[in-house]
């Protein structure tokens, strides 16, 4: 079945509006602030353009010559497409008289027409193309010509745009397509028609679109980012729900408010993929917390349902669109999908997939993601891992704000990984080590037993260094086999990825012989009695592990694929390669030389990635002059030893007829070769050259010294070595289809043999973090407190130390005794920092890593809610004061008994009175209703007398200690009580406010509150550098 899309385009004649009335529709919005693509400012652009239009025929002209394919006319017009055939279109025939397309454009036509949501490459010889408004629109944003195509000969249609690069830069401009613009892709080959088809009066080649590459469902793409997944999430939730008149009554206004807080609380699906590593995963949680779920899983592309295009219901669109998700909408089935129609997506083992599980609303998810996601393949096959369900109990939520807050992933300031959470920890050494490490981070376990088999694996590792160095070593040298394996499900996978494959199976053999040794060793030292009960418990974290590991069959394969493929002569394919693909860039640079600024010419690969075709296109007939170049051994199966031995048979035989020719007519130089353009001949020089006239006298080149001539018996061994290499190429190819199979055969054990690796990684990861960072194991339990001894923030202390500056450790208590913490102290003082790295601290220890502590027992928390900073959102119309309040709304809401909040200066936005009546209302709330833990930072003093009647609220500070002479320090650590003074001008003085400007707001100051603070020291008139300084030497 086809589908069909309405295109946003207005461009369309009323013949293709026609056929759209039948189709479906799936539209792509890019709602995501998409990353202004960088359109070239070189000068000179108007000269170039004005060439420009030369630059297609030559372009083609490449092609030609390369592939050798057909004429090769210097005018890109005269080289024919195959028969014109007025009755090419599938399209209604057009009212007026005007004359088609010729076929490539009519095909063009039809595709556009087909996939109207995606922009459309087309496949001509060695070049992708974009024609009609898709030239006129991607070609300045690409950096590339476009140039002009007349239609006909005496058509009256005007000329059609065209603009295209060549096949090996596919990936160059699929990332700025797919990536940086956000685009759907469709992508269009061509196949030959055979000649009975041809008959029927259909065009020579025919172009079918392949496949939809879309931001969320890249597979093997070389741009895709290795360390992160790549996820597709499906949303699914009652659309009635989300009409505007069903606005939460209590907050009037809200229609107009964009936040989940106002819709009605309603179940929501959810169902996400990686097409890249086979993951799938489905989670049923409340509309509240779909934003931190959808932050949580960081999708890059969402689907769904077209009923959220309409006005009335599109409040969760824009919901999403404020945190700059992609969306697709797609027309719903008619039927959905049930979790039995999954099966067919899915790998082998369906046995531990019990479909009972789903609530209806994964399975909604789960079914339309399904159903998406085969439409944008067009049939080819998938093997997705059996679904797991997201358990929201199982895990810590971070929210959304946390997870910005908390810069887990990247940073507020200019969200970039580095500098985030994740960077400082990242110690794996593999890339799907990083991906589940981010994975953990992400979301925390809730449950005491994998928390602590977890931290087992940590302490075991910590406490033998060797077994980590040789575990680390080992894994340095494995390959990202979660990855590589669906390259063969999905019939890619060549023979390197093979190799790889094989490495990393021999890899993971030699890993669990390591880990059973060290066991072994373990188990040989008897158990102290002292600590018998962890110690035991912490003796089977290994062990575990090992067991986990199936071998036999993928070890089997690793031994197929290393006897059966020649590395050597894979290596010398590879150089083959590499040269035929410098040869294309030069020719390529060559022509955009004259076309082009430098900077054009840089970006383009020497190296053209190995793909499967790539290696059946280099086959040539013969070995043009070089010796055979073969990727599997001789004896990877009995078809290809004997075809080999038929080969040297045959050569023997030439090296006879050679020394028989050079005998029989006396003529030493004589050698039997071939060479591209004669083929088989015989060739001889020097005074040789006269002795062979007699006996073959038609020559086929000659020169005053050389001659070369046709000898029929070496014409016909010619062909016949031919004919066997020709064999061998395909038994090579048979062989490694045969391999590719059993790539797939063992795909559940591969996958599931690289989780554990990927544990591995983690486990060895917090290990060395935590030697580095002088780490403590945490101790959890089931209560609902913090006992925190001398925490410190892991990333600020590493800045610090970074500058030779020490961290000032903290203690946080909250539990029975006290429950809010209200955190009083100037500016710089370090509040916001003691406020997160506590929040950080409890993410750590439910990760499952050690923590920057002396001390640490913590009750689990299942929820972290942070409202710190002021994140402007203007361009949605919300002001300061409006953020802030829709984020403190969210932790009135949504805080547990048994969570975690952080609010660092609530009220900020707003006048003093303002902000201190709304700062009391959420102590007053969280201490009342949420009952959670809460660190409270604030410069209103005026809360702390307001709050004295809260008995489990304690009041902390922290503090300048000021000198004679002036200069002052900060006192990062904290005390009881409160501390009245902000010494905000001290800052702004260190800042380098004009002394003028301090000493204004100092009298200002004084006259504000004169009973409770006196002026502060302004006499001192010592550089602001050498009180920089000082502050951070305390
Ligand atoms: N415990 C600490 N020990 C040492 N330096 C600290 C500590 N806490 C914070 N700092 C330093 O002080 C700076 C300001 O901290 P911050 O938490 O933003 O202060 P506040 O929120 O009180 O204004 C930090 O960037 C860090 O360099
Ligand atoms: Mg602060």
């Amino acid at each position: 079945m086809i589908l069909g899309h309405v295109s946003r385009r207005g461009s369309l004649k009323t013949r293709d509006a026609l056929l759209l009335l039948r189709c479906h529709r799936l539209r792509s919005y890019n709602t995501a602030l998409a990353a202004p693509f960088p359109v070239s400012t070189r000068s000179g652009t108007t000269s170039r353009a004005r060439r420009s239009s030369s630059l297609h025929s030559r372009w083609h002209l490449a092609t030609q010559v390369r592939g050798a394919k057909r004429v090769a006319t210097a005018d890109l017009d005269d080289i024919p497409q195959g028969a014109i055939d007025a009755g090419v279109g599938k399209l209604p025939v057009l009212e007026d008289s005007e004359p088609e397309y010729p076929p490539l454009l009519q095909q063009v036509r039809n595709n556009m027409l087909k996939f109207s949501h995606c922009v459309l490459l087309t496949r001509v010889g060695g070049f992708y193309e974009l024609y009609f408004e898709h030239a006129e629109e991607f070609a300045p944003l690409l950096s590339i010509k476009k140039s002009k195509r007349k239609t006909m000969k005496g058509s009256k249609r005007p000329a059609v745009s065209m603009a295209g690069f060549p096949v090996y830069q596919l990936d160059r401009y699929l990332k700025i397509l797919v990536q940086d613009l956000n685009k759907h892709v469709a992508i269009s080959e061509e196949f030959l028609n055979d000649a009975s088809t041809k008959a029927k009066g259909e065009p020579a080649f025919n172009r079918k679109v392949t496949r939809i590459v879309t931001p969320g469902t890249l597979i093997d793409e070389n741009f895709m980012d290795p360390w992160q997944n790549n996820y597709l999430l499906s949303i699914h939730v009652d659309p009635d729900i989300l009409k505007k008149e069903n606005a939460v009554k209590e907050s009037p206004g809200s229609q107009s408010v964009s936040s989940v807080l106002n819709i009605p609380r309603t179940e929501v699906g959810l169902a996400w993929i990686d097409l890249s590593s086979g993951d799938f995963l489905t989670q049923s949680t409340d509309i509240a917390s779909l934003p931190s779920a959808v932050a949580r899983i960081r999708p890059r592309e969402i689907v769904l349902d077209s009923i959220f295009e309409q006005k009335e219901h599109s409040r969760i669109v824009s919901i999403l669109q404020e945190d700059g998700h992609i969306i697709t909408f797609q027309e719903p089935l008619e039927q959905p999908l049930t979790t039995a129609e999954w099966i067919p997506m899915l790998e082998d083992v369906v046995d531990d997939f019990d479909t009972a599980d789903f609530k209806p609303s994964e399975v909604a998810a789960g079914g339309s993601l399904l159903h998406y996601v085969k439409h944008q393949l067009l049939g080819s096959k998938t093997s997705l891992q059996a679904p797991v369900r997201h358990q929201s109990e199982d895990h810590m939520s971070i929210d959304k704000n946390s997870l910005r807050a908390l810069e887990i992933r990247s940073t507020i300031r200019d969200g970039v990984y580095e500098g985030s959470l994740l960077h400082s920890l990242k110690r794996t050494v593999t890339k799907s080590g990083t991906r589940l490490l981010t994975q953990r981070l992400s979301a925390p376990s809730m449950s005491l037993s994998t928390i602590n088999d977890r931290l087992d694996l940590v302490e075991e590792i910590i406490e033998y260094p060797q077994l980590r160095q040789d575990v680390i070593a080992l894994l340095d040298q494995t390959f990202d086999s979660l990855r590589l394996v669906t390259k063969f499900t999905v019939g890619r996978g060549d023979a390197d990825d093979l190799l790889e494959l094989s490495r990393t199976i021999l890899t993971a053999s030699d890993v669990v012989n390591i880990l059973k040794e060290h066991s072994k060793s373990r188990d040989a030292i008897s158990i102290d009695a002292e600590n018998a009960v962890t110690e035991t418990r912490r003796r089977k974290c290994l062990p575990a592990l090992t067991r986990r590991f199936e071998l036999e069959k993928p070890l089997q394969l690793a031994r197929r694929i290393q006897d059966a493929i020649d590395e050597e002569g894979l290596f010398e394919q590879h150089r083959i390669e590499d040269d035929e693909a410098s040869e294309m860039a030069d020719l390529a640079q060559d022509i955009l030389g004259r076309e082009a600024g430098e900077e054009d010419l840089k970006p383009m690969p020497k190296r053209i990635q190995p793909k499967p075709h790539m290696i059946s296109s280099s086959v040539k007939s013969a070995t043009d002059g070089r010796d055979d170049v073969w990727i599997m051994k001789r004896n990877a199966s009995k078809v290809l030893d004997r075809l080999h031995d038929t080969l040297d048979a045959m050569a023997d035989k030439k090296m006879d007829l050679e020394q028989e020719l050079r005998r029989s007519l006396g003529a030493e130089s004589l050698t039997l070769k071939w060479t591209p353009n004669l083929a088989h001949i015989a060739h001889v020089k020097g005074k040789d050259v006269s002795k062979v006239t007699s006996e073959y006298p038609k020559s086929l080149s000659s020169s005053k010294s050389t001659r070369s001539f046709q000898v029929p018996e070496w014409t016909r061994l010619g062909a016949q070595l031919d004919e066997t290499r020709f064999r061998i190429r395909n038994e090579e190819q048979r062989v490694l289809g045969e391999l590719r199979e059993e790539v797939v055969r063992n795909l559940v054990k591969l996958r599931r043999n690289a989780a554990v690796l990927d544990e591995l990684d983690v486990g060895c990861a917090f290990a060395i973090l935590a030697v580095e960072k002088h780490l403590i194991r945490p101790i959890l339990n089931a209560s609902t407190s913090h006992n925190i001894v001398g925490g410190r923030h892991p990333v600020v202390e590493a800045g610090l130390g970074e500058q030779g500056r020490k961290f000032a450790p903290n203690d946080c208590l909250l539990g029975e005794e006290e429950r809010i913490w209200l955190i009083t102290g100037p500016n710089m003082a370090g509040k916001s920092t003691y406020l997160r790295q506590n929040a950080l601290i409890s993410i750590l220890a439910q990760t499952g890593s050690f923590v920057p502590a002396e001390y640490t027992e913590i009750g689990l928390v299942d929820k972290i809610f942070s409202r710190v900073g002021s994140a402007d959102n203007l361009y949605q119309d919300q002001s300061t004061f409006m953020v802030e309040m829709l984020e403190t709304a969210q932790i009135l809401k949504e805080a547990t008994p048994r969570s975690f909040v952080i609010m660092d200066e609530v009220g900020r936005g707003t006048t003093p009175e303002d902000g201190i009546a709304v700062g009391y209302a959420c102590l007053h709330h969280l201490y009342h209703v949420n009952q959670c833990r809460t660190l409270f930072a604030t410069h209103f003093h005026a809360l702390t007398d307001m709050t004295k009647d809260l008995d489990k609220l304690g009041c902390y500070c922290n503090d300048v200690a000021e000198e004679p002479d002036g200069k002052f320090s900060y006192v990062h650590r904290l005390r009881k009580g409160v501390n009245r003074q902000s010494h905000a001008l001290k800052v702004a003085r260190v800042a380098g406010l004009p002394e003028e400007a301090v000493a204004v707001a100092a009298r200002m100051l004084a006259q504000l509150k004169p009973s409770t603070s006196p002026p502060p020291q302004m006499e001192g008139t010592h550089q602001p550098s050498a009180a920089r300084q000082k502050a951070t030497a305390a």
